[in-house]
């Protein structure tokens, strides 16, 4: 099954400012901020969407092609997603922009001073699906996760026209776009993936109640955080898939992007739809564990072993047969 992971690719560059952010603010010269904070800590962690969804599919044997717009910036990026078994080869890489880069400062207080600097992200709507279907024999699945809102339409959009089926993921796009907007990228989804809160929105945004998205949709993939994930489908009790037990907390950033590279890795290897949302469960599990979003290792005896400890001797026979991680 080849499956095309569209969405943002970043860096994101996060510091901290052993201080208050409020005591260097003087608050009657509020029109001529210029401030400097003297930080003592970088980490700079790849990040984006698709990229964090792709290299967990690459960690788990597969090789999902990666779609989005970068900057000339990419090289190392790319080595490393290359190592971890991705294609980039339809990565569009700008020719005037930097990738896109998440720059964070946080205070003593958790205060947070941040900006999202877009870049060569918004080249993404230049992207055609076409020729990569083309390079590659044939699509069998395009996942559209959150982008520049131009892009995501226009995945949307010739996924239909082109009739690859289609996996719509708008999570945090939700919030920005308008409700039109919102119901093309969700209307004929074969899967449908969000948080409950996201369930909701999409809901209120659009307007359709949950049965009606139910008949828009194939299946509704519904992440409920430390409760695990509900998947429905149309005419189907709901099936429940609880959480894989943590070995500690560490940082919840991008545990969403790493349920979906597990779903969508046992969802090609043909496995059942309990099979996907475990195997996603207990990727997402590995990310929890770390700080960053392509932190983790998955090692192919102990990614076995916990399986079989959360959901049991057979359905860990079930994966075996198929899953290769990246590590022994
Ligand atoms: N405390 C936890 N223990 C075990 N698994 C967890 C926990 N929190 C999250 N998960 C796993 O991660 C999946 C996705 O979590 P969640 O629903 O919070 O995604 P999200 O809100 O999209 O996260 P984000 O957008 O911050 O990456 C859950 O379905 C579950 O498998
Ligand atoms: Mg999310």
């Amino acid at each position: 099954m080849r499956i095309a992971v569209t969405g943002s690719i970043a860096t994101d560059h996060l510091m901290t400012f052993p201080g208050r952010f409020g005591d260097q603010l003087v608050a009657d010269q509020l029109d001529r901020v210029s401030l400097s904070f003297l930080v003592d800590d970088l980490q700079v962690r790849r990040g984006g969407c698709a990229a964090n969804i792709a290299f967990g599919m690459g960690c788990l044997g597969l090789s999902p092609v990666l779609v989005g717009a970068v900057g000339a910036d990419f090289a190392d990026y790319r080595s490393w997603l290359e190592r971890h078994g991705v294609d980039c080869e339809s990565v569009y890489v700008s020719e005037l922009h930097h990738t896109a880069r998440f720059l964070c400062t946080t205070d003593e207080d958790h205060n947070q001073i941040a900006s999202f600097y877009t870049g060569a992200m918004a080249e993404a709507r230049l992207i055609e699906l076409g020729p990569i279907a083309q390079r590659l024999g044939g699509l069998d699945l395009v996942l559209i996760s959150p982008n520049d809102p131009e892009a995501m339409l226009r995945h949307t959009d010739e996924a239909r026209q082109r009739a690859i089926p289609f996996a719509a993921d708008p999570s945090q796009q939700l919030a920005r776009m308008p409700s039109e907007q919102i119901r093309e990228l969700i209307d004929g989804a074969a899967y449908l993936f969000g948080n409950d809160y996201e369930k909701g929105l999409i809901e209120q945004k659009t307007g359709w109640s949950d049965e009606e998205i139910l008949d828009r949709v194939g299946v509704r993939v519904t992440t409920l955080g430390p409760k695990g994930v509900v998947i429905d489908r149309k005419g189907e009790p709901p099936l429940h898939v609880p959480p894989a037990p943590e070995l500690g907390k560490a940082d919840p950033t991008g545990v969403g992007d790493a349920f979906r590279s597990g779903f969508l890795a046992a969802l090609a290897w043909g496995l059942s739809l309990e099979r996907c949302g475990q195997v996603g469960n207990l990727t997402a599990t590995h990310v929890l564990e770390r700080v960053g979003g392509q932190e983790y290792e998955l090692g192919q005896k102990v990614f076995l072993e916990r399986f079989a400890a959360a959901y049991g001797a057979e359905a860990a026979a079930e994966v075996a047969q198929h899953v290769k991680c990246h590590h022994a």
